[in-house]
């Protein structure tokens, strides 16, 4: 039996970083994405997303968890597709990117004053 060397240990260092990316766990991917949605957001949604400052207006609507009810499909669409007030972004970022951003925002908790909005406030037919 020789000792090939696929099993030395020099062998085994060089692979090690393929079979982390391969088994990473759950939660070290959405950090992995959220990270990136996070940079992505932003470098292209911040400036209408967030106010520069207390004092200045804020064009768009704040984004959070509870944005169109954690919806990751809606939220999806509308960043592809835009709306008359914002550009569509599915020709700027590749679809995992978008992805990533969804999962951003997903992070973001929900302003306390608009909370009740969303959330079991009485029967609605389909959501459970
Ligand atoms: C040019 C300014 C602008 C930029 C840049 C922009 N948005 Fe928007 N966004 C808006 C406006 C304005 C609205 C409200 C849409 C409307 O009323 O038609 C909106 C609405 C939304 C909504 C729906 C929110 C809701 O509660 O209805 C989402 C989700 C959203 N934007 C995500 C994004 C993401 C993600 C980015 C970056 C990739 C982004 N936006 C970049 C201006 C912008």
């Amino acid at each position: 039996m020789t000792r090939s060397a696929r099993l030395s240990p020099a062998g085994f260092v060089a692979v090690l970083p393929l079979l982390c990316a391969a088994v990473q766990p759950a939660w070290a991917q959405n950090s992995n994405e959220t990270t990136l949605g996070m940079r992505l957001f932003n470098q292209s949604c911040r400036v209408c997303h967030t106010k520069p400052q207390l004092s200045s207006p804020q064009y768009g609507p704040a984004l959070s968890m509870n944005t169109f009810g954690g919806n990751a499909e809606a939220i999806r669409q509308f960043i592809d597709n835009g709306s008359p007030r914002m550009p569509g972004f599915k020709y700027t970022f590749k679809p995992a990117e978008i992805d990533a951003i969804v999962a951003y925002i997903k992070t973001i908790p929900a302003p306390a004053a608009a909370a009740p909005a969303s959330g079991k406030s009485g029967a609605s037919p389909g959501a459970d």
